[in-house]
């Protein structure tokens, strides 16, 4: 099916970016069904001189990657209508899909073979299994399982020459030379269409604790994190949290969904700590961790949940999302850096925009034993405006936000981090990518760039 640019209105829903910043305008919004079609797709824009082609999975990306430009010359291929699971192989533990099935698709087909699909995150609903890989996503699961990188065997890949490369091996341990598969996970399709993977596949967790704990402040919780990993021999599932300003977004907009033992009037970080309850069964001693929670510097309420509890607690951090995006807009950043680096680096970064910015406030939350802090910053957190706040906030940050993002990163590049640790560069971050990546490594990725698409047709305006 091909939708052509005068039914611009009905196409709009893959033009616009799901934080509605970047708006598009593509030539047309093409639905292959399968990797054929694909091919013959970009086979067609590789002959004709002015077209480029920008993938598109689930549209959930938070960096614009997957939104055209406005100038029309742009083709969106949607992958909604590759959504085949192709095999599941129990004794292999992998499976082979297709780059449009959702993550809830997946996990529930996974769920029934009784084996675990190992990537999670709140987008679950919309995101595919295509653009993860393009991205490299990480999410809730990644201190177990590890990214969307850790967990591919295999890729099935159309080349901007329009050639299908079939690297859909399900192999733990394969050294024939370059691991071409890692060059396109990640390059956010810009060397290649992700158009099927093999990916690893778990025993479920049937069992798991999991542990509301509020901790005096950033520092503590990475102590927490540390005691914590070393105690259970790193036999942990998640370790995420919240500062308060994430809590009082949700508080704001969602207020169902802040569970009454998490309302919180003072600065604690709030933290989600779970375990496979096998770790107790098998007297591998998680009574140990009594001693690490009953420690008062580092813990200061600690709650074992029942599920249900369980269920509100993760409903709560995954509502901060949606709540920051119905608050307005703000400076979103997506940053890692080295755990014990993160207590140092927000108290410079906080002190500098304190007097820089003094309406504003960091909204703090993420993957902490990842070293991954979405530390969004929202100019006017806690003022009330007479325009309304979504309005004037958009004004600030039309002259400010690119000043605010590069004090941000410049101290993230201080402290060793990175500027992206799992949403991606796409269109917000690619400024900010030239101008903080070395030479030597845009010299590298333009070459490799060069050598797969010599014409620049595909998702040309990202990354670099
Ligand atoms: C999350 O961890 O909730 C997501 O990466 C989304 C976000 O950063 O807004
Ligand atoms: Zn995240």
């Amino acid at each position: 099916m091909v939708t052509g640019v005068n039914e611009f209105s009905e196409i709009e829903h893959f033009s616009i970016d799901w934080r509605k910043k970047f708006y598009g305008k593509p030539l047309a919004v093409l639905f292959p069904k399968d990797v054929n079609e694909v091919s013959c797709l970009i086979t067609l824009v590789n002959r004709t001189a002015g077209l480029s082609i920008v993938p598109q999975g689930g549209n959930t990306g938070l960096a614009g990657g997957a939104t055209p430009n406005n100038e029309g010359n742009q083709l969106i291929i949607s992958l909604k209508r590759l959504n085949l699971v192709r095999a599941v192989d129990f004794f292999n533990r992998t499976l082979i899909a297709e780059a449009g099935c959702t993550l809830i698709e997946l996990q529930k087909v996974i769920e029934k073979s009784k084996l675990y699909f190992p990537l999670d995150f709140s987008s679950r609903n919309s995101a595919s299994l295509g653009g993860l890989l393009a991205t490299n996503a990480g999410g809730l699961s990644v201190l177990k399982y590890g990214t969307a990188k850790d967990c591919c065997l295999g890729l099935e890949v159309v080349l901007p020459n329009g050639e299908i490369w079939n690297g859909l091996k399900t192999l733990r341990k394969d050294n024939s030379g370059y691991s071409l598969k890692d060059l396109f996970i990640g390059s956010e399709g810009t060397l290649g269409v992700i158009t099927a993977a093999s990916m690893r596949l778990f025993s479920p967790v049937e069992e798991k604790y999991t542990y509301f704990v509020k901790t005096p402040n950033l520092a503590s919780a990475i102590e927490l994190f540390g005691q914590i990993c070393h105690k259970t021999q790193d036999n942990i599932l998640a370790f995420e949290f919240m500062e308060k300003n994430a809590i009082d977004l949700v508080t704001r907009h969602f207020p169902e969904r802040v569970p009454h033992f998490i309302k919180q009037d003072t600065n604690y970080v709030s933290c989600i700590v779970e375990f496979p309850a096998t770790y107790q069964k098998e007297g591998c001693n998680i009574n140990s961790l009594s001693e690490v929670f009953l420690n008062k510097r580092i813990c200061s309420y600690q709650k074992k949940c029942s599920e249900k509890e369980g269920k509100e607690v993760w409903c709560l951090r995954e509502s901060i999302t949606f709540a920051s995006a119905k608050d307005g807009p703000q400076v979103k950043n997506d940053i890692s850096l080295p755990i014990s680096k993160i207590p140092d680096f927000v108290k410079h970064i906080t002190r500098k925009f304190n007097q820089l910015y003094p309406d504003g406030s960091f909204i703090n939350f993420g993957h902490i034993g990842d070293g991954n802090l979405h530390f969004n910053f929202a100019p006017f957190f806690n003022k009330v405006l007479t325009k309304g706040k979504a309005a004037e906030t958009a004004d600030f940050l039309q002259n400010k936000e690119e000043t605010i993002r590069g004090l941000i990163n410049d101290a993230v590049v201080l402290y060793d981090g990175s500027i992206t640790a799992e949403h991606g560069i796409g269109r917000l971050r690619k400024s900010e990518n030239v101008r903080l990546k070395s030479d030597v490594e845009l010299e590298m990725m333009r070459k490799i760039k060069h050598s797969l698409d010599p014409k620049n047709i595909l998702n040309p305006e990202i990354l670099f």
